[in-house]
């Protein structure tokens, strides 16, 4: 493993081999894996189409990269170390000899119940580790997984068990959360009953609570596995045949189901992950994102695996059973390498400090940040107390969409700069674009940020609907990739990304589509119509502000808050249920009927003394009425 750059001039040297020889930039690094054939083509591409296509001709398995390649000399070395929700229960440590037997008997588990190569197999599960054990065992014989965050309701998953027409389902009876345990089968069998393609469910036994087992469709994960033997060879894969599937929201319309391949993929999580962490033998890494986002897919299983690290994965949540549980994981583990979001570290900032002074948190090397813009106040807080001012913070932006890390420090190689992304990774040519469509030149400037040349582990289409992958993608900015990101460049060219353009919102690092959170609401008998916009919260980064109007005046405005924030749950999920609800008489809208959420945006900011221009509204006087009312 060579090619991994350790100074900054080694940086400046491979970043700009990278983009004047893009395609022997990456195949040497392509060269370092298993392939059971080599590629012809290395890479083409058209953004027009769009299309992109990495290492055409190769044949892999991605988890010949992650698993076999290792044992010779990584079996009895730590995989994975699972912690659990309680700390009180037992460590679960895996070899990598281990994690391979697993992996090959629960990919005949998939075999026995009728999985095929090209399958979707969807995946709704706690953190547990036969979460990875699934992802793994599904791209061992081929099929497509669909991991959905164990947080959806059931109408959220029965939709996107549709949208890929999944023929398996891999569950369990339930998931502990801090001091909560959610029955997943129960949500389920409720998606099931809405979904006629699935044909099979396997179900783990986690909770041990009592569960309905459907006759012909549901069996027991542990009854399988008793069947089935660990010697599975790995199906062979070209490089652009699907790995997963990943559903990310938009800002319009029903989630998007994010396709990713094989071979750029991994290359790309692989080479990422290395680089950016510095990673070195024997250190123990951890993500405390959950697999259900693409941030667990790339560095919890994918791309640690297939460099051979240790990944630690976390069951449970960062307050329990107390605020220093994070630190308590540090320090019982002696992880070297700690990933997180934005919301968790400010959230463990308003705790007091006793909570992480009690830990030892020494074998901290390297600290990162991921989902959202970081503030400076937290940066710092991160910096001081936690690394001791001795980490280096990678905050690494990029997308559902990237794949991997695009923007983002090298630890000890890139200088930092608080609330900083820093700059592009090799490989990454970001553009920025002005409001008429140009491609701003110099620095000391600030955009939306588009890429405009492609890389290894970029989002292929949207299943199903490839047209919506262009429209919202690719033309905003025709020929660039536009990531619906603002950014700032400065004067030293380094990025820092402003937040989202578009209507998605982010709470708690999670992304949320207006539109979807709107129909939930406009479920209600009595809900006309429901505007939804972000607002800026203290530990959230954003929070979510819903202006309802009702046919009638509710009888009861907080019996109508409270019926509201069921539906969203029940339709999306908690994560995606407003702060607050504001009742209003009707909504500013143009002339055309389109609603002003710039105006609306600024009222829940509390920002009122400059709303811009607001003839153009139908009815002006709605705007003092929402003023008068606003929470
Ligand atoms: O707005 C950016 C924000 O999160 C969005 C992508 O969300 P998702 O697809 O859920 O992936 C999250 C994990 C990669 C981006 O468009 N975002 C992500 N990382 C950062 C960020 N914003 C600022 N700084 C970051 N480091």
């Amino acid at each position: 493993m060579s090619k991994i750059v350790t100074s900054f001039s080694e940086y400046q040297d491979a970043y700009k081999q990278s983009v004047e020889n893009p395609e022997q930039f990456w195949s040497a690094i392509a060269e370092e894996f298993t392939w059971r054939r080599k590629w012809d083509k290395t890479l083409e591409w058209d953004f027009n189409k769009p299309e992109v296509k990495w290492f055409q001709g190769g044949k892999l398995n991605i988890t010949e990269n992650c698993l076999d390649r290792h044992l010779p000399e990584r079996a009895n070395q730590t995989a994975i170390i699972w912690e659990p929700n309680d700390p009180n229960d037992a460590t679960v440590k895996l070899t990598y000899q281990e994690l391979f037997d697993k992996v090959c008997q629960f990919a005949n588990v998939l075999k026995n119940n009728g999985a095929k190569k090209g399958d979707r197999i969807c995946i709704y599960m706690p953190m547990v580790p036969e979460l990875a054990i699934a992802v793994l065992a599904c791209a061992r014989i081929g099929a497509v997984h669909s991991v959905v965050f164990a947080g959806f309701s059931s109408s959220s998953l029965a939709g996107r068990i549709n949208d890929a027409s999944c023929n398996i389902v891999l569950t369990s009876d339930g998931g502990f959360r801090g001091g909560k345990t959610i029955g997943l089968k129960s949500i389920v069998d409720e998606a099931l009953e809405q979904c006629p393609s699935v044909e099979k469910s396997i179900v783990l036994q986690r909770t041990g609570e009592e569960v309905s087992m459907k006759e012909g469709r549901d069996v027991w994960w542990h009854d399988e596995l008793a069947k089935a033997s660990n010697n599975c060879p790995a199906e062979e894969m070209d490089a652009e045949d699907l790995l997963f599937i990943l559903y990310t929201s938009g800002s319009t319309g029903k989630p998007k189901g994010m396709v990713h391949t094989c071979g750029g993929y991994m290359v790309y999580t692989n080479y990422t992950f290395r680089t950016a962490f510095q990673y070195k033998e024997q250190e123990i890494y951890w993500c405390t994102a959950d697999v259900g986002w693409i941030t667990g897919h790339s560095y919890i299983v994918y791309g640690p695996l297939s460099t051979g690290a240790t990944t630690l994965m976390f069951e449970g949540v960062p307050s329990y059973p107390d605020m220093g549980r994070f630190w308590h994981v540090v320090e019982k583990h002696k992880v070297n390498i700690f990933y997180t979001a934005p919301t968790a570290i400010r959230a463990l900032e308003k705790a007091d400090l006793s909570f992480v002074n009690k830990y030892d948190l020494s074998s901290l090397r390297v600290l990162g940040t991921v989902g959202e813009p970081i503030n400076e106040e937290a940066w710092h807080w991160y910096d001081e107390h936690i690394g001791k001012g001795n980490c280096p913070i990678i905050d690494t932006w990029w997308q559902t969409e990237t794949g991997g890390f695009m923007i983002s420090p090298i630890a000890d190689v890139t200088k930092t700069k608080p609330a900083f992304a820093t700059l592009p990774l090799p490989g990454i040519q970001p553009a920025v674009m002005d409001a008429d469509g140009k491609e701003l030149d110099g620095n000391g400037l600030e955009g939306r940020l588009c890429v405009k040349f492609p890389w290894p582990s970029m989002a292929r289409t949207i299943y199903g609907d490839h047209e919506r992958f262009k429209n919202t993608y690719f033309s905003t900015f025709p020929g660039k990739y536009f990531t619906g990101d603002g950014c700032k460049r400065d004067e030293d060219g380094y990025y820092r990304i402003t937040g989202r353009v578009d209507d998605v919102i982010i709470v708690s690092g999670h992304n949320l589509g207006t539109a979807e959170i709107e129909n939930a609401i406009d479920e209600h008998e009595n809900v006309c119509e429901t505007a939804v916009v972000g607002y800026p919260h203290d530990i959230k980064g954003s929070s979510i502000y819903a202006y309802v109007t009702c046919y009638h005046d509710p009888e009861n405005d907080d019996t109508l808050r409270k019926e509201i924030l069921d539906l969203v749950s029940r339709t999306i999920g908690p994560i995606a249920k407003p702060e607050k609800i504001q009742f209003v008489s009707g909504l500013p809208k143009t002339r055309s009927g389109k609603i002003m959420r710039r105006i609306l945006r600024k009222i829940a900011e509390k920002d009122t003394s400059n709303l811009g221009d607001t003839s153009t509204l139908l009815d002006p006087g709605v705007v003092e009425d929402i003023m008068q009312g606003v929470l």
